[in-house]
């Protein structure tokens, strides 16, 4: 992915051992396409060299208003101007204090406060020990930083380079580069909630085997991530899948498809958006043994009986909130063949007013897929991206269809 292709971003390092972070994220973010200017406190030069950063970024490192290299000796005009965000990584909690006061009297926090507020965003992921995080002042810091305009990222949370453990962490360079991302999207879905389902379901037959399918999960929580890069409040019920959770995302796991249906029934009432992408078993075994089933000799296969799983998207679809339009429905269908047929015959069959379909054996476990978007007025096609560029483009075409937001 180039997801932050042209932008331009200024990364300020300043004084922490969290330092030895920035150079992986500087390196991620060059990765995703993005250019970084990479400017440095004194401090931040205790933990780490210039001639790192300056490797990793390809660019000549700032660390001082004085710089000669300039010809108008004005690099903090120079590089605000030029900057489509500057993120400060690891921002410690002396830096916190000089940016809520406004100081200048060193390039970063000169260039910081020199910046064209609306224009230049300032992102901010602190790092500090726990009881340093935790101190009234530092709290107070980060209120008036949020209040002054600037983003601020948070803190992870575990061992701490001193000995301790606790909040005050910064956040690991991938999660950083996820949260840089997310910031530059459309916040389309801003104040909805949206609800996904993912992944398979697995019905047991007895405490060792079940069955399930081959759904991966990963184009619903494809939609999941780009719903919260949206701006939504996003839930994700996911069935047995190993995927890592999208940042910011809500995750309830489930295995079977009945307990789907109840994690679903309850995250549901207060969404917006309801998005199906999870391959439900359609059926299970009527009952689960309470052992492992044996062989008995006989050399005769067990004989299951199987009974319908309710259809989660349906049970949705028939609400109340979901037949007066608050609760907008989309579901996925997954085919082996005659897609737009049966695309349009399912739509209408779980009375949605968005289905999206594809060909199953084509996406499962796929990093991309190709889409066809089914409503009343006809078909439109998403052509072979990534699952992440698809699930950007429905979530588009999602929040286009629902009635205007209340204002907060
Ligand atoms: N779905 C669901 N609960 C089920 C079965 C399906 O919520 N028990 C949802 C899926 O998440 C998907 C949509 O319904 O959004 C279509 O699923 P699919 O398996 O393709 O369709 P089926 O309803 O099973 O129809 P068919 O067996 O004819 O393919």
């Amino acid at each position: 992915m180039n997801d932050l292709a042209g932008k331009h971003i200024v990364l300020g390092l300043t004084g922490g051992i969290a330092c030895y972070k920035a150079a992986e994220l500087c390196r991620a973010l060059v990765k995703e396409g993005a250019t970084v200017q990479v400017v440095m406190t004194e401090a931040a030069q205790q933990f780490i060299t210039p001639v790192t950063m300056q490797a990793l970024s390809g660019r000549i490192v700032y660390g001082s208003q004085w710089d000669a290299r300039e010809p108008n000796n004005m690099p903090h005009i120079n590089l605000s101007r030029e900057a489509d965000a500057i993120l400060l990584a690891p921002c410690s909690a002396d830096f916190m204090a000089r940016l809520v006061q406004g100081r200048a009297d060193e390039l970063l926090s000169l260039l910081c406060l020199a910046r064209p507020i609306e224009r230049v965003p300032l992102l901010v992921a602190p790092a500090m020990n726990r009881e340093m995080w935790a101190h009234p002042a530092t709290q107070r810091n980060m209120a008036q930083l949020a209040a002054d305009g600037a983003t601020l990222l948070g803190v992870g949370s575990g061992d701490q380079a001193c000995g301790e453990t606790g909040d005050g962490r910064m956040l690991d360079p991938q999660e950083l580069l996820a949260d840089l991302v997310a910031f530059f999207q459309p916040k389309l879905l801003a104040r909805r909630r949206v609800v996904v389902t993912a992944g398979p379901t697995f019905e047991a037959l007895d405490p060792i085997r079940g069955i399930t399918n081959h759904s991966s999960g990963k184009m619903g929580f494809a939609i999941a991530r780009a719903a919260r890069e949206a701006g939504a409040e996003v839930t994700l019920v996911a069935g047995p899948v190993s995927l890592a959770t999208p940042r910011g995302v809500r995750r309830v796991d489930v295995r079977s498809a009945r307990e789907m249906l109840a994690a679903t029934q309850a995250e549901v009432t207060a969404a917006d958006v309801f998005v199906a992408t999870a391959a439900v078993a359609d059926w299970r075994p009527v009952a689960e043994a309470g052992q492992k089933i044996k062989k008995d000799g006989s050399g005769d296969a067990p004989v299951v009986a199987f009974t319908e799983n309710p259809d989660i998207l349906l049970a949705v679809a028939q609400s109340e909130r979901a037949r007066s339009g608050t609760l907008f429905c989309v579901g996925f269908a997954a085919e082996s063949h005659d897609l737009l047929t049966h695309a349009k015959a399912k739509r209408e069959r779980k009375g949605i007013p968005l289905l999206v379909g594809n060909i199953g054996p084509l996406t499962f476990g796929q990093d991309d897929n190709q889409l066809l978007l089914v409503d009343a007025q006809g078909v439109q096609e998403l052509p072979r991206a990534s699952k992440l560029v698809l699930a950007r483009w429905l979530v588009a075409d999602i929040a286009a269809r629902l009635p205007a937001a209340a204002t907060p």
